[in-house]
């Protein structure tokens, strides 16, 4: 990332700056004339909440709170106006800006510089044609007798891995096979003082996990399981907290070969989870959070190549049970299923997974929020769902009712790998519950993880979703 974010204690007149203010705060007199002051008023009553000030030297952007909403939306309003901020510092190509805090509210105004910060994210790599000079906004000012320099580098390490995890969804598999994301998770996080430990192809045949080998039977690439491990001195929970991510790095579908429009065409991304796994504990280990996690990434592609397994094989899973292959294309599924049962051993506090698991989860509410499902206690869940909010990465809750297990019910084996014709995401979630015994939330991140339209500060491409929720949650849970 290459923005700087830092405070400052002086005000240049000729920088451009955004001022965040209440509809009742009066502009300082020595930085705007008289007639610009009225024009602001003006626009003001008139119920705008962004108005900009052209000074020729410096352009002046104002943001005006609207304080009719809730907490959390006047967040996300202030990320979503930063977004669209951006759009017009680019226009003006400013680089450098400065931003007065006049709300004297450090949650408000640090959302409001989150959302400039992610905004800005771009994934550049591989033009080769450097055209004219792009400007790119590089540093941010901030003036502010609340928000504290501490707090500033916070929030830059947490967007820091939002856009690592970025560029991570956003690499093609030809870069980023299993075997590469493991090497540039150990490469990342060890520096960190994670301990990281990669199970290769014989490690994880020797260990017989059955779902993810079978995933990976019609590929050349070899899988990867990566386990990674924060263990401050001072953690302040016994039991580990372990996070497991989904790591196909493509999706073809195997044999049960997928379309190539909106749907093959952008199975790159189907990687969201781990990217998100490895994201969240970049944050939590650079701002060094004191939680005890652990974190689980099964890692292959999904191909129809050579010796791929076929729809009605059978396989073996890692704690013994036998799975019906249905359908290729419900790979998900049984590499985390592989990587839940991993986790046992480990006797968890609690156990989060993403993952891109189901075309379901997306028609069902699209790229707004996530599906969630959850074993657990209602206190544990309302803490995960206030988080959720906070940060404005938001969740259905679908049922784990008893119900849907007889969609994956098989005549040959102990489970099946798809359900029937409806609640495609919920029959997946009970495929996963047969293989935990703990505490449990399960994240469907389909809808939000990849996006095919630029959608404010969460870009285009890549999102990196989940990374911001799970780092609110483990933050606020120590
Ligand atoms: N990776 C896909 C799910 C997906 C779909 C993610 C769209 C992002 C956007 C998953 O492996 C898959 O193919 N699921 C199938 C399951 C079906 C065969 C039971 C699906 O949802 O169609
Ligand atoms: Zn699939
Ligand atoms: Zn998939």
């Amino acid at each position: 990332m290459n923005i700087k974010l830092t405070k400052t204690e002086d005000v240049q007149p000729e920088m451009s700056c955004i001022y965040i203010i209440r509809k009742e705060t009066k502009l300082p007199a020595y930085l705007f004339s008289d007639v610009e002051h009225d024009y602001v008023q003006k626009k003001i009553i008139e119920g705008e909440n962004q108005i900009s000030v052209n000074s020729y030297l410096k352009q002046s952007f104002i943001q005006v709170l609207n304080e009719e909403k809730n907490f959390y939306d006047l967040k996300e309003e202030l990320r979503n106006g930063a977004a669209e901020l951006l759009k017009q510092i680019k226009v003006s190509k400013i680089e450098k800006i400065l931003i007065i805090d006049e709300l004297h509210d450090a949650d408000l105004t640090l959302s409001f510089i989150e959302g400039l910060v992610l905004a800005s994210y771009r994934f550049k790599k591989y033009f080769t044609e450097k055209k004219a000079p792009e400007f790119n906004l590089d540093t941010i000012l901030v003036l502010s007798s609340n928000i504290t320099n501490a707090e500033l580098e916070e929030l830059s390490f947490l967007c820091e891995a939002v856009y690592h995890a970025r560029d991570l969804v956003n690499e093609p598999v030809v870069f980023l096979n299993a075997v590469k994301l493991a090497e540039i998770i150990n490469a990342k996080l060890t520096p960190l003082n994670c301990s990281v430990e990669i199970l290769n192809k014989n490690r994880i045949e020797s260990l017989k996990m059955g779902g993810l080998l079978a995933v990976n039977k019609g590929s050349v690439d070899p899988p990867s399981f990566s386990i990674i491990e924060w263990k401050p001195g001072n953690s302040v929970n016994n039991k580990p907290i372990i996070l497991v991510g989904k790591g196909v790095m493509f999706d073809t579908g195997g044999l049960s070969l997928k379309p190539t429009p909106d749907s093959m065409d952008y199975m790159k991304s189907d990687m969201s989870g781990a990217a998100a796994v490895f994201g969240t504990i970049y944050a939590i280990a650079k701002n060094k959070i004191p939680v005890h996690l652990i974190g689980l990434i099964p890692a292959t592609d999904n191909r129809p190549g050579g010796n791929a397994i076929t729809p009605g094989d059978v396989i073996t899973m890692y704690n013994g049970t036998t799975v019906e292959v249905t359908n290729t294309d419900a790979e998900g599924r049984l590499l985390l299923a592989d990587a839940l049962v991993y986790a046992k051993q480990f006797d968890p506090q609690l156990v989060i997974d993403l993952a891109t698991l189901t075309g379901s989860a997306k028609a069902a509410i699209g790229t707004a929020g996530m599906v969630a499902f959850s074993n657990t206690d209602d206190d544990t869940y309302r803490k995960f769902d206030e988080s959720a909010w906070n940060v404005f990465e938001r969740l259905v809750r679908f049922p784990l009712w008893a119900d849907y297990k007889e969609a994956i019910k098989s005549d040959i084996a102990d489970l099946k790998n798809i359900g029937g014709k409806t609640s495609g995401a919920i029959t997946a979630a009970k495929f996963l519950e047969h293989f935990v015994d703990y505490p449990w939330i399960h994240l469907d991140i389909a809808g939000p993880a990849y996006l095919h339209s630029d959608d404010s500060y969460r870009g285009k491409g890549g999102s990196g979703t989940g990374i911001r929720l799970l780092y609110d949650f483990l933050k606020n849970s120590v």
